[in-house]
């Protein structure tokens, strides 16, 4: 399996492009079941995650044609309506097919996705939303198998803000009889995404990016072609990057009102930025004994703090002055980064949803292991402000979410190189 290998202490600089968010990507990819023809997405990032979803719908019968960041996508008429356990177990986000295949073809039969590390993560509200709109549900054999002669549009209030909820519902919506309301709809900018390509392929939907979400139903939609939005978790990312190696770097090609939350936060910490129309530079404190304030997090649903960005957040609390909380309202287990943090030196003390994080001067490069993707990105973040080597294992979690993330950082001057190992 292949690791990390970080040497710490380099300063970055110069500039680095993000890539398209793979939150929208994989949407898209399953909202192509919903009409028969050639989808185009362009800017789709080179991930595992992709993957996986270009193989579960080619599992359905669909080709797909991947090259320099364009994602041709050929949608049959669909005759095999199953999402196997193999395939859904591989990359969580495939209960996106269910609303597509049951609104469009009346039947759908997913694997039980099952939980993961971050959490139980429950599709219960998935199945509530596709009840709302007249299926069937029954779970059968590790499968939920959906049935409906045609969806009808109803008003359906979400128990909890769920973005991969809300966008099943939209997309089984989007062809059912009728008008769906959703409230309490999840208002992340991925959601936006995905409506504005429902919207290219005819669908009729108002108030996206709001709580409240209207759907009236169409008898049939057309492919079309679409630019997939920037990633805010990699751009999140990589100006942690930036702020943990004290550096001035360029990041470009993002949005950068869906980072507001985290630019407010970094600047409590003392940090200043330059903001454009597509790009955010962090500037460089000309203070050699600048060290950054701690400050608290809360995760919340957009547009509040990510929970997508907690780990690497965390890592520069590492090395902050003072003491901070930081606080996972999202995912019930999201701090198994602190126990390979705690091994290069950091001070945190974790309880199951809050942890204290007690700045230190150092920290000190060790083995350590990726636990999620999330967890990986922050570990490589702290590696790249440790004193001395940082060897992060199984590394595979990464790839499913950052696209070429070492090779962007080395050309930023970070030592960081990519080996094989035993583990
Ligand atoms: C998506 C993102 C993920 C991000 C998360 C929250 C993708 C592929 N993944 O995940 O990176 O961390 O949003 O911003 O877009 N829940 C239920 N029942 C349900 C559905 C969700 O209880 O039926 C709970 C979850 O366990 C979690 C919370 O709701 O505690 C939010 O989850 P949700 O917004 O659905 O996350 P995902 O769509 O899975």
């Amino acid at each position: 399996m292949d690791r990390l290998v970080v040497k710490g202490g380099q300063s970055l600089r110069g500039e680095v492009q993000v890539s398209g968010a793979k939150n929208s990507a994989l949407k898209l990819i399953f909202a192509s079941l919903l009409a028969e023809g050639e989808h185009v997405f362009r800017n789709v990032p080179a991930l595992k995650d992709v993957e996986s979803a270009c193989l579960l719908i080619q599992s359905l019968g669909c080709e797909t044609h991947f090259q320099n960041g364009t994602l041709r996508i050929k949608v049959p008429q669909i005759t095999n309506y199953e999402a196997s356990y193999d395939l859904v177990r591989k990359m969580r986000a495939s209960i996106l097919c269910l609303g597509p295949l049951l609104s469009k073809y009346g039947f759908a039969q997913v694997s039980l996705p099952g939980g993961c590390a971050i959490g139980t993560r429950p599709i219960d509200l998935h199945i509530a939303a596709m009840k709302a709109l007249g299926a069937q549900i029954e779970i059968k054999d590790g499968y939920v198998v959906a049935r409906a002669k045609k969806l009808k549009g109803s008003n359906f209030l979400f128990e909890t803000s769920t973005v991969g909820g809300t966008e099943n519902m939209l997309m089984a919506a989007a062809l059912a009889d009728g008008v769906t309301t959703l409230e309490n709809a999840a208002k992340e900018p991925e959601i936006i995404d995905l409506v504005n390509y429902l919207k290219m392929m005819g669908a009729r939907i108002s108030g996206e990016g709001t709580s409240v979400i209207q759907v009236t139903g169409i008898d049939r939609l057309k492919p079309a072609e679409f630019t997939v939005m920037p990633d805010r978790i990699e751009a999140g990312t990589l100006l942690i990057a930036g702020a943990i190696t004290k550096s001035e770097i360029h990041v470009s090609c993002l949005e950068p009102g869906h980072l507001e939350t985290v630019l407010t936060k970094l600047k409590d910490c003392g940090f200043s930025f330059h903001v454009e129309k597509n790009a955010i530079t962090i500037l460089q404190n000309k203070s050699a004994e600048f060290v950054w304030n701690a400050v608290d997090v809360t995760t919340q649903p957009y547009p509040l703090f990510p929970t997508d960005l907690q780990a690497q957040f965390m890592a520069l609390m590492t090395l902050a002055e003072g003491t901070s909380v930081i606080t996972e309202t999202v995912f019930e287990n999201r701090f198994m980064h602190v126990q390979e943090l705690i091994r290069l030196g950091a001070d945190i003390s974790p309880k199951t949803r809050v942890a204290v994080i007690r700045g230190k001067k150092i920290l000190n490069g060790a083995p350590v292991m990726a636990t999620d993707l999330r967890a990986s990105a922050s570990l490589v973040l702290a590696g790249l402000a440790a004193q001395g080597e940082t060897i992060i294992n199984r590394i595979y979690h990464l790839d499913r979410g950052y696209e070429k993330f070492e090779k962007k950082l080395s050309m930023l001057g970070a030592h960081v190189v990519r080996t094989s190992g035993s583990d």
